[in-house]
């Protein structure tokens, strides 16, 4: 038997002041994208926004449905969105802002499971780091260099 340890870095900065203009830039627009949520059942909205290479940043919002599975996260809906509209751009960076619309959020709040899987897909694809911004409405921001980071043991189509 062998025991493998994996390890996940982050860096966490105190509030939005602390980084660079072009980051806090893309950080409002996923904040501001967040006003966009359809979010009826769960009262909880999130924005991402998500800067490529030709410069365009995309956003999207969650978009929930009577149907609950039916809806789908603000990061997927902003990433795939980025892969249909700029097939060819590589994805540098993702900013994530979410909350509660029923109690102020203060913790970062991370990419669900699902979502770190699809921003995979795109960092194996493009083979370069997508980097990551999270936080709540306000306060702590976590920055990971890659998704990669975030999610070990991807599966990828190295495996079909
Ligand atoms: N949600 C996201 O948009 N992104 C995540 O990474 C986690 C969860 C949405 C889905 C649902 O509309 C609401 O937040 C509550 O789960």
């Amino acid at each position: 038997m062998k025991e493998i340890t994996l390890e996940t870095k982050l860096e966490v900065f105190d509030n939005i002041e602390e980084l660079p203009k072009d980051v806090a830039m893309l950080i409002d627009k996923a904040a501001e994208a967040r006003k966009h949520a359809y979010a009826p059942y769960s009262k909880f909205s999130v924005g991402a926004a998500i800067l490529l290479d030709n410069n365009e940043i995309v956003t999207g919002s969650n978009q929930e449905n009577a149907s609950y599975p039916s809806g789908l996260c603000a990061e997927r809906t902003a990433i795939y969105y980025a892969g249909a509209k700029y097939p060819d751009a590589k994805m540098l960076r993702v900013a994530i802002v979410a909350g509660s619309r029923t109690q102020q959020t203060v913790t970062p709040i991370p990419p669900c499971g699902a979502c770190r899987q699809a921003i995979a897909e795109y960092e194996v694809k493009q083979d370069a780091p997508i980097e990551i911004y999270f936080m709540g409405e306000t306060g702590k921001v976590v920055r990971s260099f890659s998704l990669a980071n975030l999610l070990p043991l991807v599966f990828d189509k190295s495996f079909l």
